[in-house]
């Protein structure tokens, strides 16, 4: 998949205001200063597209990002920034949960983890929220060029012992930085793939 077009068109607090007409929409969601923005920023090849910050807590509504005319890439909040007020961070998860449970255009979320942390309850009970919904994600390792490759392999091996748990078969594990590219070719023939099957299958919202 290549994205040769990539265009901001809106930002929503709720599944109901979303822009429309509806289309197809890969979400990218995680605990806050993840790297959500910036992953979606290496995806597209612009790095002003989303909004990025050294500070948690930068992206604070749900953001569409029209691709190739033809589906969306959408930025989310993050959730568990413990600095936040109570009532900020009760807001941005029940936007959160709202955009997931509302959102019939969403065709895949996927869930970032820092690949410095071995897996977190926070993280561990959101993907376990997920499954009870049903809703399809793949799990996507953020800042891989933090780790040294022996650390990073481990560190995998760990995340899938951990999940492993949960979920048979095992759910996708990508594994990215950002900062390098790596990965980005991976997350996008999977988009690609994803696409491709809605297609056939007919469900892809026009
Ligand atoms: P919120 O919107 O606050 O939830 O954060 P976010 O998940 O969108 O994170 P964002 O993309 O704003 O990145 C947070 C910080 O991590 C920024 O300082 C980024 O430069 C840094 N960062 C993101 N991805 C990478 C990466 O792959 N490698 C490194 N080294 N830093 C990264
Ligand atoms: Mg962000």
């Amino acid at each position: 998949m290549k994205i040769s077009k990539a265009v901001y068109v809106a930002s929503s607090v709720s599944a109901a205001s979303k822009p429309s007409p509806a289309k197809t929409e890969f979400a990218f969601i995680g605990r806050s200063n993840v790297g959500k923005s910036s992953l979606i920023n290496c995806l597209t090849g612009n790095s002003s597209l989303a909004h990025t910050s050294s500070k948690p807590g930068k992206t604070q509504c749900i953001n569409h990002f029209l691709i190739n005319d033809s589906w969306y890439l959408v930025d989310l909040p993050g959730y568990g920034y413990a600095k936040m007020s109570k009532q900020r961070r009760e807001g941005l998860a029940t936007m959160i949960n709202d955009y997931i449970d509302n959102s019939l255009e969403l065709a895949l979320l996927f869930v970032l983890l820092d690949s410095r942390h071995d897996l977190l309850k926070i993280d561990l009970d959101f993907l376990i929220s997920l499954g009870e919904k049903g809703v399809p994600f793949a799990i996507v390792l953020t800042k891989c060029d933090k780790l040294g490759p022996n650390a990073l392999a481990a560190r995998v091996e760990s995340m899938k012992s951990a999940i492993g748990e949960y979920w048979e078969p095992l759910p996708l594990i990508f594994t990215t930085s950002a900062e390098r590219g790596t990965g980005k070719d991976d997350v996008l023939d999977y988009i690609g793939q994803v696409l491709k099957d809605l297609e056939t299958n007919n469900q892809q919202i026009q």
